[in-house]
């Protein structure tokens, strides 16, 4: 019988000065679930499952969520919370040779800041842009030529284009500021003001769009099922892939922001509501969008079916657009539309950059303030040059697409392979759920991650197959090999190149609670990480 766990020590062994902590856990919860809605949900789901089935697709989306978007979401739930650090330091203490796996992570966060921010840096521009219609006249002509001054041949572009590096700069400037003020009073702030605002923006215009004529046309196209999608392969992946993207799972993100937690925290909870915040977020976000598709398809005098650029990019900076410039009250309702990606993606965004700074305060012992900007400088800088420029868009495309659907799956499976096959801390971190949780995961938790990890391996190898076979979205192929390629490329090297570097001080004698024999696990297999150790010499 496991001995009740009863007093947690206050601090880490491993650190004098104590790790931050959230105040609380609706802050938490805020945070986490800022995360996780983004662009993700306001663009991609609804997309996506108009693609891929409409009312059909609910079927994969559930099942992808309760078999694997949940139970990943306990493991770096778990994760961080037991191991208490970032995504290397936690993964360190996982299993020894485990720490590439968290620099996988915080490499394939680096690389989506760099283009997370251009979007939202977009959204900003467009939100003033809303106050005088200034998109009106020709939408796509204003977003493509005028704004974006998109060059039409697929080369690198030196040219900086001022209205899009203005705003990208002041979104990084203000994330470098947010996240400066460290966990309590940057992040957690930014998400507890953050969050109801977007509930109440995007209700509003959820609200409204449902009562233009023809949302009802919109709607029944999104839901109109089909299920003779249900056999195709690739429609699951399409769902395992949007709630792995959707719940920010594989990217570090979720470990970080558990190790922030109290000791004595119930994890489990929490992460349920978080999931299906996130799923009730994407929902009304379908509807919304959906109901306008069928206004402005009323409006045109054309079935929704017949409508063009309804997903991604173009939904939100082309065809919306068009239909706030015919909708009475445009301006103001424009204004509501992309001030909300503005706040979903920003706080996601913030998530994303404070991954990579808490891996490099653990790493060198750097404070927050420091982390925060020299990662920001860097990332802004390379922001600036990659993503204002004329080809900007069609880079965001190449490198989203490696590292998004190829990178993260492999840093899913490096991961579960390091906690469950290597380090063999599934029943550990089974017990750790359960004895400071209110809700237990069970016996089979471990057990479905290992199915999971499976699928994983087959959507990888499919992925890549394709990718290399059939390439990518036209571009040519030197292109594909650096942008695309070039992205795993630099992800992995982050894996396996900054281990080598020296930790700040000895990190391999964590304080864990509830302790191995709390749990009732035999303690000798818990020693293993500190019996290894072996001082002067391991230190690396
Ligand atoms: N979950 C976010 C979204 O849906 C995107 C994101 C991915 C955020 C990875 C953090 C990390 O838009």
């Amino acid at each position: 019988m496991a001995q009740q766990p009863t007093s947690a020590p206050a601090g880490d062994s491993a650190s004098p000065q104590k790790r931050e902590h959230w105040s609380g856990q609706t802050a938490f919860i805020l945070a986490a679930i800022g995360s996780a809605v983004g662009l993700g949900n306001i663009w991609r789901f609804p997309g996506e499952a108009y693609e891929n089935g409409g009312g059909a697709f609910m079927v994969p989306y559930l099942i992808a969520l309760l078999t694997a978007g949940i139970p990943i979401l306990f493991l770096e739930n778990a994760i961080g919370h037991r191991f208490r650090g970032s995504a290397p330091l936690a993964m360190r203490r996982v299993h020894r040779n485990a720490e590439g796996v968290g620099w996988f992570h915080v490499a394939i966060c680096f690389v989506i800041g760099l283009y997370y921010t251009a979007v939202i840096a977009w959204s900003l521009s467009y939100f003033w842009f809303s106050f005088g219609l200034d998109y009106a006249d020709d939408p796509a002509g204003f977003f493509f030529n005028d704004y974006l001054q998109l060059g039409s041949d697929v080369t690198l572009s030196a040219q900086i284009v001022p209205s899009v590096a203005l705003p990208l700069i002041l979104v990084w400037a203000l994330t470098i500021g947010i996240l400066a003020l460290g966990i309590h009073k940057g992040v957690e702030r930014l998400n507890v003001v953050g969050i109801p605002l977007l509930v109440v923006t995007f209700g509003i215009l959820a609200f409204r769009a449902l009562s233009l004529p023809g949302a009802s046309d919109g709607i029944e196209a999104l839901f109109t099922p089909d299920f003779s999608v249900l056999t195709d392969p690739e429609v699951w992946i399409a769902a395992y892939g949007q709630v792995f993207f959707s719940l920010s799972l594989a990217y570090g993100v979720m470990i970080t922001y558990a190790s922030y937690r109290r000791r004595r925290s119930n994890v489990t909870g929490p992460a349920l509501v978080v999931a299906f915040g996130n799923s009730s977020f994407s929902l009304l976000a379908g509807l919304a969008v959906f109901a306008t598709l069928g206004f402005l398809a009323q409006t045109q005098g054309v079935g929704v079916d017949e409508l063009e650029n309804i997903t991604g990019v173009s939904l939100s900076f082309v065809t919306f657009p068009a239909v706030i410039a015919q909708m009475p009250g445009g301006q103001f309702f424009g204004a509501l539309f992309f001030a909300s990606l503005v706040l979903a993606g920003l706080t996601s965004l913030i998530s994303v950059i404070q991954t990579i700074s808490a891996a490099f305060q653990d790493k060198f012992g750097w404070n927050p303030r420091i982390a925060a900007v020299a990662v920001g400088l860097v990332s802004a800088v390379l922001s600036v040059l990659g993503f204002s420029t004329a080809s900007g868009l069609y880079l965001l495309d190449t490198v989203d697409q490696w590292s998004n659907q190829l990178g993260i799956v492999a840093g899913a499976v490096g991961m579960i392979a390091a906690a469950l096959w290597f380090g063999r801390r599934g029943h550990e971190l089974e017990r750790h759920l359960a004895a400071v949780s209110t809700i237990r995961p069970g016996r089979y938790w471990p057990v479905l991650i290992n199915v999971i990890a499976l699928l994983l391996i087959y959507m990888f190898v499919s992925k890549a197959v394709s990718l290399a076979i059939d390439g990518y979205g036209g571009y040519p192929t030197w292109y594909v090999v650096v942008f695309g390629w070039g992205t795993i490329l630099f992800i992995g090297a982050a894996g396996v190149l900054m281990p080598w570097l020296r930790w700040h001080k000895d990190i391999a004698h964590p304080t864990l609670w509830p302790s191995r024999e709390q749990l009732g696990l035999p303690a000798e297999v818990g020693a293993k990480v500190t019996e290894q150790y072996r001082p002067g010499k391991d230190t690396p």
